[in-house]
């Protein structure tokens, strides 16, 4: 791995933290905030060490537009109370008001930003949205492990500018996936899951000739149900994932790996707490 967070001198820096605290969330309560404790290690870290800390991210695909119930205020609110020390919020990422704020840090203090992608340059990688982005620290620290398979401004461009280190968790889940990649252990499962079947594809072709049996769950299963027949009612799904999936069958044979998909499913006749719902076979 690259340089990592020890390896950066940050007492007294002002250092840029790529976050993913894309979190579940429902009328502005976090639903589920696994991903913001995951990203506590390298802030209380950065904290402890008197750095000046800038926490970036994206919420959603609000495609270049203020759409505020995807602002990460709530997230900012939800993380004081996990460090129990204040955390300013400033409502854009980049610009005059951003850097007053970033000037007023001492150090130990925590600045959330804006939803990042509330400029469509963060999603282009655009290089001088990137510049600006790197204007306002002394280093980076990528913690996002949850997009760091996206060309983004916050996740590649900055580092053009500034030196940027892994954090823990970025640290952590590389450490754990390589161990399973370089050094399997045989045999071996893979379990894989989340909503999008697309952003897995080779993540998906990579494991499947090194493990025994790959086991896929949560919202992408739909695309491997739908694909062998079954109706799936209006469960997630996006278009073009059922031929993928069939691709990934294929790929499997080939590769002599088992491909478990589930074979039954809780249906519901609306997505609500009281619903009427019932187990089916798939
Ligand atoms: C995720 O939830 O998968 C990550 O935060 C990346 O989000 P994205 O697919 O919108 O880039």
């Amino acid at each position: 791995m690259k340089q990592t967070i020890e390896g950066l001198q940050v007492a007294n820096k002002t250092v840029f933290v790529r976050v993913d605290f894309n979190v579940p969330m429902k009328d502005g309560v976090i639903t589920d905030d696994t991903r913001i404790r995951s990203a506590l290690p390298t802030i209380n870290y950065l904290v402890e060490q008197g750095a000046k800390v800038i926490l970036a991210s994206h919420f959603g695909r609000p495609k270049g537009e203020r759409k505020p119930e995807m602002s990460l205020a709530p997230c900012a609110k939800h993380l004081s109370e996990l460090i129990n020390k204040p955390v300013a919020f400033v409502d854009d990422c980049i610009g005059p008001k951003v850097e007053e704020a970033v000037k007023a840090l001492q150090p130990g203090d925590v600045l959330m930003l804006e939803n990042l992608r509330y400029h469509n340059e963060e999603t282009k990688n655009d290089p001088e949205f990137a510049k600006q982005l790197a204007s306002l620290a002394d280093v980076a620290i990528n913690d996002a492990f949850g997009v760091s398979h996206r060309n983004a401004a916050s996740v590649v461009g900055i580092a053009d500018y500034i030196p940027m280190a892994a954090g823990f968790l970025l640290k952590k889940e590389i450490d754990a996936l390589s161990a399973a990649v370089v050094h399997p252990k045989t045999p071996m499962a893979a379990i894989i899951g989340g909503a999008k079947v697309t952003d897995k594809i080779s993540v998906i072709s990579n494991l499947l000739p090194k493990v025994d049996v790959m086991i896929i769950g949560g919202g992408m299963a739909n695309a491997f149900i739908k694909a062998q027949g079954c109706n799936i009612g209006s469960s997630l799904f996006e278009e073009g994932q059922e031929a993928i999936a069939t691709d990934l069958v294929m790929e499997a044979r080939v590769a002599g790996a088992k491909l478990l998909t589930p074979i039954d499913a809780v249906v519901a006749d609306a997505f609500s707490n009281d619903a009427n719902t019932k187990i089916v076979d798939v």
